[in-house]
């Protein structure tokens, strides 16, 4: 699939399909040019018919009267409304629609006058039509058509066309992101991840190191090896490096990779336990946010580090009981086995602290059904020792459009994971404020480094049952990357 700004006038597009975006009760879609009166009486009828609501779609027949076969009109909802999420969405339904109905190609119109900046506007655009294509058809005799060619039609194409291709790179990764996650657990396994990372390293330039099962063990990740030893499938730790400046403390990011959780000796009920393959998804997410940074050539330094481990039952497995000790020097107390991910996160996130000395340390991880009930599909929690980074990341989710929402941590609830034998446990007390005490086991790991942690469990994936935005296609979403390249930038 092809994405592109160029300056042809919409009367002049020869196209399959020419839409414009609509506002509520607007009679008048943005940008639509002088046309024949008999046309413009239908562009009216129907813009009055859909009433220009959000998310609604409305194809006319141009009969000839204009080079382009039909007209659509994209409705944006109430003109005060309108943001990039909005045409972000929009712009995914009409790139289905065009889709569904078989035709190949399209083009859209986006004029100077328009409610946001056209710049952002278009990469708004770009992201919806590139997101909203992608899907997981690589198990299926079947394959989803793909889109050819899509034009975005502006007045000023050497103005924006650079946007075109950041957001074009980025919506990439995001779907690069989204090819692992939703691999299944038998071909998706720690070594598998480790391979995906070479090889995104050997292409974009980037170092990259795996450590062993073995060299986890004597290096001491206590909590990697531990969650890690009831697999035959080995663990692993990844490491990324991309250098796009000299002399500065880098970023470190931390994705959580549990390739697959069944809980381990604390086993999870049946039902959709399938779904946990894609516990996996915080390390994806640093995948994607790497090969973005690395294409874009970013002025930064990042890391991205990625504990890889298969959380499951057998004789070999840890237990409910043990004491390990962390990376970071701390010893904790398993309560529950299927509180793995603080276990690997911490080790990882000291790892990142000790050997890098970042200025930042973000870290993303399906790490708790509690965070789902708190704040359910769409937004991701946050938690963080640092109110700069906060607002930073805020600005970024505002952006970007996905969504995070802050949640508190304070010393109750660090009481709350001391452990009478250990100097920590694994488990909060019972349910109470879940998300937080699984944070506030990796804010042991951090110390006093700026760090924002993200649960994503609620928006890695599209959940079972769950509404899916028109561009994040069923499975995994890539939540995350757009957040934090922007972040990066
Ligand atoms: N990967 C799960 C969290 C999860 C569950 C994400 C469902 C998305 C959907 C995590 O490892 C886990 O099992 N957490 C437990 C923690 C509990 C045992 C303290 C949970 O949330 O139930
Ligand atoms: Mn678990
Ligand atoms: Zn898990």
């Amino acid at each position: 699939m092809m994405i592109n700004a160029e300056n042809t006038q919409p009367l002049k597009k020869k196209t399959k399909a020419l839409c414009f975006f609509v506002a509520e009760k607007s009679e008048e879609p943005f940008g639509l040019p002088k046309i024949d009166a008999k046309l413009l009486a239908a562009v009216k009828q129907s813009a009055k018919e859909t009433k220009g609501k959000r998310g609604s779609i409305h194809i006319i027949h141009t009969h000839g009267l204009i080079p382009a076969e039909k007209i659509i009109l994209a409705g944006l909802g109430h003109i005060h409304k309108i943001t990039h999420e909005t045409v972000r969405v929009s712009s995914g339904n009409v790139a289905k629609k065009i889709r569904d109905l078989g035709m190949g190609e399209f083009s859209i119109v986006l004029p100077d006058k328009f409610p946001i900046k056209v710049d952002s506007a278009a990469s708004a655009i770009v992201e919806g039509v590139s997101l909203s294509q992608y899907s997981f058809d690589k198990y299926k005799k079947e394959k989803t058509p793909a889109l050819q060619n899509i034009s975005i039609l502006v007045s000023d194409q050497a103005k924006i066309s650079h946007h075109v291709s950041k957001a074009r790179t980025v919506s990439e990764s995001v779907n690069f992101a989204r090819s692992i996650a939703n691999l299944p657990p038998n071909e998706c396994a720690p070594a598998h991840m480790a391979g995906f990372a070479k090889s995104l390293a050997a292409k974009n330039k980037l170092k990259c190191a795996v450590l062993s099962k073995n060299e986890l063990r004597q290096k001491g990740f206590g909590g990697i090896t531990a969650v890690g030893q009831g697999s035959k499938n080995e663990p692993k730790m990844i490491i990324l490096e991309y250098n796009g400046k000299k002399d500065e403390a880098p970023t470190v990011l931390v994705g959580k990779a549990v390739t697959f959780d069944t809980g381990g000796i604390s086993i999870k009920p049946a039902e959709k336990m399938d779904e946990m393959k894609f516990d996996k998804c915080g390390g994806c997410t640093v995948l994607g946010v790497m090969k973005a940074v690395s294409e874009l050539k970013l002025p930064v330094n990042v890391i991205g580090i990625i504990p890889s481990v298969e959380n499951m039952p057998g004789g070999e497995s840890y237990r409910p009981g043990d004491i390990i000790k962390m990376y970071g020097g701390s010893t904790a107390e398993i309560h529950n086995t299927d509180a793995e991910g603080r276990l690997i996160l911490s080790d990882a996130l000291s790892y990142g602290v000790k050997t890098y000395k970042p200025k930042a340390i973000l870290d993303f991880a399906t790490l708790t059904g509690a965070c789902i009930v708190a704040l359910g599909a769409n937004v991701a929690g946050l938690v963080s020792n640092n109110n700069g980074i906060v607002s930073k990341v805020k600005k970024s989710s505002d952006r970007t459009g996905e969504e995070v929402w802050q949640l508190p941590l304070n010393d109750d609830y660090m009481d709350m994971i001391k452990s009478d034998n250990a100097d920590i446990k694994n488990v909060g007390t019972g349910r109470a404020a879940g998300a937080i005490t699984a944070a506030a086991f990796l804010a042991n790991a951090v110390g006093t480094v700026p760090w924002a942690h993200f649960d994503i469990a609620g928006t890695a994936w599209i959940q079972t049952g769950s509404k899916e935005k028109s561009y994040n296609p069923k499975g995994a979403t890539g939540f995350g990357v757009r957040l934090v390249v922007d972040y990066l930038s």
